[in-house]
């Protein structure tokens, strides 16, 4: 079984990095495979709207000009997909944003292709918008036929400057729940 995360912070080792680790540590202690995947920072265009993938039905994105297709290709090879992001004006980061409109657009048009992985959200926040930003990424797994676990409390851990994180113990222990909770589906599902 294999876990892909995307964290959608363009900080390296940031509270997203901090809060995606604490997820995957749990899942890769119970022997599932995590790879993380950097896309915060990195040159990934937003949709186009120009429904080629629609005609084409390749399983990619028609702009193969940034990193859009091996992330869909490494969330079609996964049984689950994390989505990181920091909150930026009560959202999630644009990077995060663009996977989210591309790739999802490739799976509709290609009957489903994320159908029944796992997906959950992992959301870092200083102070406010953490909720919206965390339903706004669940809607990516929604509509896409996939399954999302709960955890404690919604899936944010609460920081501003790097490693803050780590100083929210309930936060931390959120993810730690969040992982086992996943460990447990993916279990169910793919096992
Ligand atoms: C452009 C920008 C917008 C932000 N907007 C918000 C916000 O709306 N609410 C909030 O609580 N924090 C906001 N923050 C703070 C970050 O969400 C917070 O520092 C978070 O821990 C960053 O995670 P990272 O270390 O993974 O980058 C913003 C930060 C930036 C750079």
């Amino acid at each position: 079984m294999k876990v892909v995360a995307f964290n959608g912070s363009p900080r390296k080792n940031g509270n997203t990095s901090i809060l995606i680790r604490q997820v995957l540590s749990v899942m890769e202690d119970k022997g599932i495979e995590v790879e993380t995947v950097q896309v915060g920072g990195k040159p990934i265009r937003g949709c186009i709207a120009c429904f080629k993938c629609m005609e084409n039905k390749n399983g990619k994105c028609a702009v193969d000009k940034d990193m859009l297709n091996d992330c869909v290709d490494r969330m079609a090879a996964a049984d689950g997909i994390i989505l990181g992001s920091p909150t930026y004006f009560a959202c999630m980061s644009p990077e995060i944003k663009a996977l989210i409109d591309r790739s999802g657009m490739v799976s509709r048009a290609n009957d489903m292709m994320f159908r029944r992985k796992v997906g959950a959200a992992v959301v870092a926040v200083r102070r406010a918008g953490s909720v919206h930003t965390f339903d706004s990424i669940n809607h990516f797994f929604t509509i896409g036929e996939m399954i999302v676990p709960g955890s404690s409390y919604w899936n944010m851990g609460f920081g501003r400057e790097k490693g803050e994180v780590n100083d929210d113990a309930e936060g931390l222990a959120v993810m730690k729940t969040l992982g086992e909770n996943m460990a447990w589906l993916l279990e169910k599902i793919a096992g």
